[in-house]
């Protein structure tokens, strides 16, 4: 298919916020990718997934295009594995219906995340004590550079907390085409993420499955996080930032309540939905932009903010916080 011109953005992003873009196609193949990009500059492409962690904040002046490659496929099996390679375009959340369908354990606690697979490893996307790079195994992109298909293992991938190469040394240079991921044939549940328990006691769930696992955090996301059907977001706006020790004790002896957990090298996570609420953001409005009121690290659109004034209200937001706490909030959303 061809280039299209001035085309609203509006239906591919979770915001819901009105951009419109110079030029817009989709591809459902590495060769139709190639032949689309071949006289555009690398930072003049911007790829869509499922939009559900961008904001625009302006008109796109460049090539947006949408992946939609398919296809589920299996590419190994033995006693305790099978790896599953996916295209970029499938839906990430229909992806893990598939597995608990199969019985391929792995992505239960990711379930319901929005967006597609090839924006998976690009974030390492997590939730519920699961990170994308737990099932990860390789992945294929293609190099605007070199005009071919490279693999990246997961060392290559240089995964982090919301952190990728992609993100970061190669950002704006590879389009990832597919994944593939290692699930497990024998469940290795992890429900440490103390709702988690909680919520299966609640469901009086006696013995574990990755269905009911999936099911519980189904149940908690969809208790505190705004479908984008229904009110525009991207998740958390910002990530939980972390501070050494010290730090967190000094903040802890000002603030009795603060919530934090210990990272492996012995630094602290603080909870950011917390840094924010306590600076009074929680169910703010202002116009159409706002902080939900269910969990202040989701900022909102009610329904015409314009990306520049979400934008606005998370510099408010990270000002504030800074003044309180002494603690610099990151936007994990990617600003467009
Ligand atoms: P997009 O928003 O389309 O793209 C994100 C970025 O990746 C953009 O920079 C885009 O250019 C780039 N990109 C996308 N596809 C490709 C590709 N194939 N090749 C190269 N670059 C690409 N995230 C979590 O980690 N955990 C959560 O629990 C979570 N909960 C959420 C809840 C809600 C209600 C919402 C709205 C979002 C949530 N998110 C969460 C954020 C979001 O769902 C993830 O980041 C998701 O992986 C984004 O996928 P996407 O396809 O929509 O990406
Ligand atoms: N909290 C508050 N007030 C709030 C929100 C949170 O005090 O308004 C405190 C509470 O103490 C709560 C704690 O913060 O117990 C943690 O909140 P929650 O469990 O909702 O998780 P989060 O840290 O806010 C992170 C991820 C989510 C992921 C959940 C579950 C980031 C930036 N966000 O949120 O990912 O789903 O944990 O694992 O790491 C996303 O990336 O878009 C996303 C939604």
């Amino acid at each position: 298919m061809g280039l299209q011109q001035n085309i609203s953005l509006k239906a591919y992003n979770t915001f819901g916020i009105e951009a419109i873009a110079r030029e817009f196609g989709t591809f459902s193949s590495s060769d139709d990718l190639a032949s689309l990009v071949e006289n555009h500059q690398p930072g003049d492409i911007l790829i869509l997934g499922g939009g559900s962690n961008i904001l625009l904040t302006k008109n796109y002046d460049g090539l947006a295009l949408k992946n939609e490659i398919k296809g589920i496929k299996v590419v190994y099996e033995d006693a305790h594995h099978i790896d599953v390679k996916v295209g970029a375009g499938e839906n990430w959340h229909q992806f893990v219906l598939h597995c608990l369908k199969h019985n391929w354990a792995g992505v239960e606690n990711l379930s319901l995340i929005p967006g597609n697979v090839g924006a998976s490893p690009m974030q390492n996307i997590g939730a519920y004590g699961v990170e994308i790079k737990n099932v990860f195994y390789c992945l294929e992109a293609y190099s605007y550079a070199d005009k071919k298909v490279f693999n990246f293992t997961v060392n290559d991938c240089e995964f982090g907390y919301r952190e990728s190469v992609f993100k970061k040394k190669y950002k704006n240079q590879f389009v990832i085409l597919n994944v593939t991921y290692r699930l497990n044939k024998q469940p290795k549940f992890t429900t440490s993420y103390g709702a988690i328990e909680e919520e299966l006691n609640k469901m009086g769930v006696k013995e574990l499955s990755i269905q009911s696992i999936s099911q519980a955090v189904i149940n908690i996301r969809t208790s505190k996080l705004p479908d984008p059907k229904l009110i525009g977001n991207a998740g958390s706006f910002f990530k939980n930032p972390s501070v050494p020790k010290e730090v967190y004790e000094l903040l802890q002896s000002k603030f009795s309540s603060i919530v934090g957990y210990t990272n492996a090298d012995g630094s602290v996570k603080l909870a950011a939905g917390w840094l924010i609420e306590q600076c009074g953001w929680k169910g703010f409005r202002k116009g159409d932009a706002g902080c939900y009121e269910k969990q202040a690290l989701v900022l909102v659109n009610y329904g015409n903010a314009a990306g520049a004034d979400i934008y606005q209200l998370s510099t408010e937001i990270i000002q504030s916080v800074k003044a309180k706490f002494g603690v610099e909030l990151e936007r994990e959303v990617n600003i467009i």
